[in-house]
């Protein structure tokens, strides 16, 4: 969401046997020995941050290019084909009801895809294959747009006051879907209308327990549920990630528009309001129900701001809010295996002058026991990034007792400081960030890009090393390189990193901007306020975007290399229609196909249900636009890129 635009049944589940995670082990090393061949190539500089930029260029990225502009509709660079795969309201089970804009019901919103799908995580069918023709989507649906959702909501303000039906139907279209797709031999994709693998996760219907640390609670205990570990629903599902045990996390991002009352008189009012829940509301769901109201209910927002993990091969598991990893506006939860196999999470917290963070577990992965995996993220240590001048990075341990991080401040137990982790970040000394976003690993290299979309209220006096514009308009990216080596070599538990920026996004011609990239990057090869990443098999960094028409363009996908010549030349692939963001980017394992989320078309000031800015994908009168996923392939086959 861009945050300031705001504007079974009995059926056969797979199970986990050793083949699969040795299929992923092997993809490792496989990578791992191409990381080893092009170690022997020419490094890039860590150019920017030491002003250095270099002249020549070699990539095969070798596309044609896209121009800047927006219109009704999306574009893919010529020789690829973009389609529709699903849509908000398309029927999910052999019962569901087909989709009728002017009559939507919370029964038929549970039946089918829901509004405003963003992070997108591919799972190869059968389970611990390598297939690329047939899998799961796993889709998150961060959030609804009233305003073009309901024929009865009139004007352009996306959240007038609703009816009950509105808020029922809201809720039943946030959350999650998992829904079968395949590629027929034509090369098209489609979905699997009545697999027994698809499911919806609502935010009205689904038990959830709260695992680790603070589950239990008494901070975490409301009038409806005294144990403090089961909640219903999940709130604002941003960007997310996937396992390597084939489990699916999904991020709680924007969860402060949901609550409404004041918190200055309960005693979470210091919690409360460093997690923005001051009033600035985006939804009423507090008039039908209170839980949503933090006077009535004040423990009810300590339930959300978590990342939830779930297996998709089973569609009657239950989601997990694992507290271990702490509780802030999660964009997105990205996990990698460290060389000494421990796992780790990287999380930052979307919001100005917010932190990034990464969680490191106490197990070792086992890639033969998918049982042993199972609860990984309930144990470890949570740590918050510091950027030091010299360009090394310092994870600090968000740890009960240590330093600052006592009673005498606030925190009476390790419970609390996870349920206020953006507070005890603050008391270690973190690096306020400009809007950190997703957090990717290169399999090959081993390093750690980081998306930060934008602040323009950073100030001169503010600024530093990992933050260097004053006023960032645009954003920029960083990449973070954990110590031991490329590919699995990686030691992603360490507590030093160093680091430099990647690119600083914005338009180049414009001297003003402080933009810096490849010099060779082309007049549409500028890319603004970078927001979700994603690495292809080759490992090029894949970069969507969300914020672009401030800069009178569209927003997309762009592509470049991570090193050699071709660092940072960043090339203008996809754009998505009016009003909309690009999110979700995501690969099936042979680099074929990339899915991508067309997230809130038409949400432009003025447009409305009666006279949106487009009617994307359908151009129908009648029919509102509908956020859909799209697949994108290559004319005639062949890798993306
Ligand atoms: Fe939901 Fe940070 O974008
Ligand atoms: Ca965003
Ligand atoms: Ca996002
Ligand atoms: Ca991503």
């Amino acid at each position: 969401m861009a945050c300031d635009k705001m504007r079974c049944m009995t059926k056969e589940v797979p199970t986990l046997d050793a083949e699969v995670t040795k299929s992923l082990i092997a993809r490792r090393d496989l990578l791992s020995g191409t990381a080893a061949a092009m170690a022997t190539a020419a490094l890039a500089p860590t150019a920017l941050r030491t002003g250095e930029v270099e002249a020549a260029s070699s990539t095969d990225l070798d596309f044609v290019e896209l121009p800047h502009g927006i219109d009704e509709t999306h574009h893919v660079s010529p020789g690829f084909t973009a389609d529709v795969l699903v849509r908000w309201g398309d029927p999910l089970f052999a019962d569901s009801p087909d989709f009728k804009p002017d009559s939507l019901t919370a029964s038929s919103q549970a039946k089918q895809f829901g509004y405003n799908c963003d992070f997108i995580g591919y799972f190869p069918l059968p389970y611990g294959s390598a297939s690329s023709d047939h899998g799961l989507l796993c889709v998150n649906h961060e959030y609804t747009t009233s305003s073009l959702m309901f024929t009865d909501v009139r004007g352009s303000n996306p959240y007038p006051a609703p009816t009950r039906r509105h808020v029922d139907v809201e809720m039943a279209a946030h959350g999650h879907t998992v829904v079968e797709v395949k590629r027929q031999t034509d090369g098209q994709w489609s979905y699997v209308q009545d697999s027994l693998y698809n499911r919806r996760i609502t935010a009205s219907e689904t038990q959830m327990k709260l695992t680790g640390p603070a589950a239990g609670h008494d901070r975490l205990k409301t009038s409806a549920d005294p144990t403090g570990r089961l909640v219903i629903g999940t709130l604002n599902n941003c960007a997310g990630g996937q396992t390597p045990w084939g489990t699916c996390l999904t991020a709680e991002e924007n969860v402060h528009y949901y609550f409404a009352g004041d918190p200055r008189g309960t005693a979470e009012a210091g919690n409360h309001l460093s997690m923005g829940f001051n009033q600035s509301l985006f939804f009423s769901w507090s008039e039908y129900l209170d839980r949503f109201n933090v006077e009535k209910e004040p423990h009810e927002p300590n339930r959300f701001g978590w990342v939830v993990e779930f297996d998709p091969y089973d569609p009657e598991s239950v989601p997990m809010k694992r507290t271990a990893l702490g509780r802030f506006r999660h964009e997105g939860a990205t996990t990698a295996i460290s060389s000494d196999g421990r796992v780790v999470v990287y999380s930052g917290d979307d919001q100005l002058f917010q932190y990034i963070y990464k969680f490191v577990s106490a197990g070792i992965y086992d890639p033969d026991n998918r049982d042993h995996n199972r609860d990984l993220l309930d144990d470890g240590i949570l740590t918050v990034a510091r950027f030091e001048e010299d360009g090394t990075l310092e994870w600090l341990p968000l740890v009960w007792g240590d330093g600052p991080l006592t009673p005498e401040n606030g925190f009476a137990d390790q419970a609390g400081v996870l349920i206020e982790t953006r507070r005890a970040a603050s008391f270690l000394g973190a690096t306020p960030m400009d809007r950190p976003e997703d957090v990717e690993t290169n399999l090959i290299t081993g390093s750690v890009f980081v998306a930060l979309s934008k602040n323009p209220f950073r100030r001169d006096f503010r600024t530093d090393g990992a933050n260097p514009r004053s006023r960032n308009r645009a954003g920029h990216i960083l990449e973070l390189i954990p110590p031991g080596g490329e590919g699995m070599h990686a030691d992603h538990a360490a507590t030093t990193f160093s680091w430099n920026v990647f690119l600083q996004a914005g338009d180049p011609s414009d001297p003003s901007s402080g933009a810096q990239y490849h010099a060779d990057v082309s007049e549409s090869g500028w890319l603004a306020n970078p927001d979700n990443l994603a690495f292809d098999p080759k490992g090029r960094l894949w970069i969507a975007t969300d914020g672009a028409s401030d800069f009178d363009t569209a927003d997309g996908v762009w592509a470049t290399e991570v090193r050699g010549t071709a660092r940072a030349l960043t090339r203008h692939f996809f754009k998505v229609p009016v009003g909309a963001e690009l999110t979700g980017p995501a690969f099936t394992p042979d680099g074929e196909t990339l899915f991508c989320s067309v997230q809130h078309p038409a949400q432009v000031s003025g447009s409305t249900f009666d006279n949106p800015a487009t009617r994307w994908p359908d151009f129908e009168d009648g029919v509102p636009p509908r956020p859909s996923v799209v697949a994108i392939t290559r004319k005639g086959g062949g890798t993306i890129g």
